[in-house]
């Protein structure tokens, strides 16, 4: 039974933390147990993810490496729980559980689970955890995973719940395979230390820019460039944070002098899902925020255009044909890192990384 420092504390307790003690109370011995927030990761756990996810990648490509990397997990199950809608989380998740060997299922509306006749989201998750070994959990709610992680830390099963993006604050996983996508990129580059990252859009409600820009404190000297309106710029509290880690960066409107120092172009979406108001993002002009064609005569040659998708507008399909445009790898990188992480979670990326089984690929 794992013992997580979570499990000492009530919830009024807990809830007062600071985020990163928080943090510290959902991991097990440094690795983290609930995975919920960036702040879990440090620079050796994103190193070994990103070589775990390398070698599983590998694997994969071979009938021999598949077959070993099916034999991990089949005694374990998985609970995809989205309540909020998902293409890319939902469908990298059930695929990196299928390349463990692990058996999924799901709850993607909650009108046809027992929450529609009034049960509570408590109730919901602790009998999920009756029959699944670990819940990968969206929900439109700021911090209910969190919530809900208390919740199961203190239940009978106490099984991992890991944070598929929660409200408008946090997206860890996609953080995680946005760093992968990065690391893979430089990696003839010096790695991802010194580089300029440049996001763009709505970063003020955009939960995955909210988790990167944090995971990239984990590097040396990488700048970072908040390229929006004043309306939808980055939160004061990852400016905060920012400033508390020694992080170089700045806010501004100026979109092409940004994109020549950029070495990554992180592009979001307007999420007007969030608007008070219906409409309201509209009124917000933001087609000078959207990637042309032109603008890759501006971009350095060897830079990257990123984007955790879905798009809309704000990077022009012709721009797609470009090979500095690497989204659609980026996407594909989200199957590698998860299966990464749950391989982690359940304790087999030894195996996966020992020789017997790495000659397979
Ligand atoms: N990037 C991302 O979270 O995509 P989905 O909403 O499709 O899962």
């Amino acid at each position: 039974m794992v013992d997580l420092p979570v499990t000492k504390l009530s919830w009024t307790a807990f809830d007062n933390l600071n985020l990163m003690e928080k943090a510290a109370c959902m991991c097990d011995g440094g690795r983290e147990y609930h995975v919920l927030y960036a702040q879990q990761f440090g620079r050796e756990r994103l190193d070994h993810l990103g070589r775990l996810a390398t070698a599983i990648r590998r694997l994969a490509k071979t009938k021999e490496g598949m077959h070993e990397l099916q034999k991990m997990l089949p005694h374990k199950r998985a609970m995809l729980y989205f309540a909020q809608p998902s293409s890319r989380t939902f469908l990298s998740f059930a695929a990196a559980c299928q390349i463990l060997g692990m058996p999924v299922a799901e709850v993607r509306d909650t009108s046809v689970s027992s929450e529609f006749k009034g049960e509570s989201k408590e109730d919901t998750v602790r009998t999920f955890s009756s029959y699944f070994d670990f819940i990968v959990m969206r929900t439109q709610i700021d911090g209910l995973a969190e919530r809900m992680a208390w919740v199961l830390s203190n239940s009978e099963r106490p099984v991992p719940i890991i944070n598929a993006g929660s409200g408008k604050d946090q997206h860890p996983t996609q953080a995680l395979l946005d760093v992968y996508t990065l690391q893979r990129s430089f990696e003839e580059r010096d790695g991802i230390d010194g580089k300029v990252i440049m996001f763009v859009g709505d970063l003020a409600r955009g939960r995955t820019v909210r988790s990167l820009a944090w995971l990239l404190t984990n590097y040396d000297g990488v700048r970072q460039i908040f390229v929006a309106p004043p309306e939808l710029q980055i939160g004061e509290d990852i400016q905060a944070l920012l400033r508390e880690r020694g992080v170089e960066f700045r806010l501004t409107e100026d979109f092409d002098a940004s994109l020549r120092e950029a070495d990554a172009v992180y592009m979001t979406r307007i999420q007007d899902e969030w608007d008070s108001v219906a409409g309201e993002s509209r009124r917000i002009n933001t087609d000078r925020f959207h990637f042309q064609p032109r603008h890759l005569d501006i971009l350095k040659t060897n830079a990257v255009i990123m984007h955790p998708f879905p798009r809309r507008q704000e990077i022009d399909i012709a721009v797609d044909t470009d090979p500095r445009a690497v989204y659609w790898r980026q996407m594909r990188n989200g199957m590698w890192i998860r299966a990464a992480l749950i391989a982690d979670l359940f304790r087999c990326d030894a195996m996966i990384q020992s020789d017997s089984v790495r000659r397979c690929g």
